[in-house]
């Protein structure tokens, strides 16, 4: 949805590191979020009447009008109705092609620190605790702040919507990118602006994951910008009405661009994970 937003805005020609491109990518995750806080549920348990919609609404080609038209359609915080720190979480994304360009995407989650803290007797692995991922009331935030929609209530047998965007970008049926990362909905808006940057703007991976990210989730209703986006930036997106959070980081990433005509591989971990912890 959000890439879809951003071909419909042309957000490629907006320069990158500009006030514009950062007030543009704020408001689209915004719309995205109120989507996904609109939609997202166990498809097992959808109407596919309701499930056709959201995957075609996910799908749909879009125009510039269409930011404006769906910002006039948010919920509000009152509509629903305080909100923990964020902490220490423990998700892992690991990305792996092979020498035939065969690739696979993976995100792992514990949700937040070893997970519920239980641990399964002889296989050596722990339990999650993403029943924080469901919503468990209207108004009530998870770990993350976000707030989630209706579809999404907690409910016996259902499998809780989820942030982690494990992607595989392909061209012409060869995979020319492979991302995904860790951050609960903070990894959807560092996954776009660094699919933007490499494939919008033309600069490389290294350059794309470095810099500096913007993250909207629609509630709270406020702009996050990574300390490294410039003061001016963030001024003027105060002066236009954002109510402006400065956060050490936004999403950790790791990612696999390919070069479609020689095959060159570049790998890379986000280097905002030393600062992770
Ligand atoms: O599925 C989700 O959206 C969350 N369980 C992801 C949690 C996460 O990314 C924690 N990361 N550091």
């Amino acid at each position: 949805m959000a890439l879809g937003l951003l071909d419909g805005l042309r957000a490629w020609e907006l320069p990158r590191g500009s006030f514009e491109r950062y007030e543009t990518l704020a408001r689209v995750f915004r719309v995205a979020f109120a989507y996904e806080h609109r939609m997202c549920g166990d498809p097992d348990f959808l109407d596919p009447a309701r499930l056709e919609e959201a995957y075609a609404s996910s799908e749909a080609s879009m125009t510039a009008d269409d930011l404006p038209r769906l910002e006039t359609m948010l919920p509000t915080i009152e509509s629903l109705r305080g909100a923990p720190d964020k902490a220490r979480q423990c998700t892992t994304h690991f990305c792996v092609i092979d020498r035939e360009g065969m690739a696979v995407s993976n995100t792992y989650t514990l949700n937040t620190m070893f997970g519920s803290k239980l641990a399964v007797g002889g296989a050596g692995f722990i339990l999650n605790n993403c029943l924080d991922d469901f919503r468990i009331a209207a108004d009530v935030p998870n770990w993350y702040d976000l707030v989630q929609g209706d579809r999404n209530q907690l409910r016996p047998f259902h499998r809780p919507a989820s942030s982690m965007t494990p992607t595989l970008v392909v061209k012409d049926g060869r995979v020319e990118m492979i991302i995904g990362g860790s951050g609960g909905p903070r990894i959807p808006t560092a996954v776009v602006q660094t699919i933007l940057g490499v494939l919008g703007d033309g600069v490389s991976l290294g350059d794309a994951l470095r810099g500096p990210r913007v993250h909207h989730q629609l509630f709270p209703d406020e702009t996050a910008l990574e300390v490294s986006v410039p003061d001016p930036i963030a001024d003027e997106l105060a002066r236009r009405g954002h109510k402006i959070a400065r956060v050490t980081q936004l999403g950790v990433c790791a990612a696999v661009k390919r070069n479609l005509e020689n095959d060159e591989i570049a790998a890379i971990l986000d280097p905002r994970f030393g600062d992770f912890w």
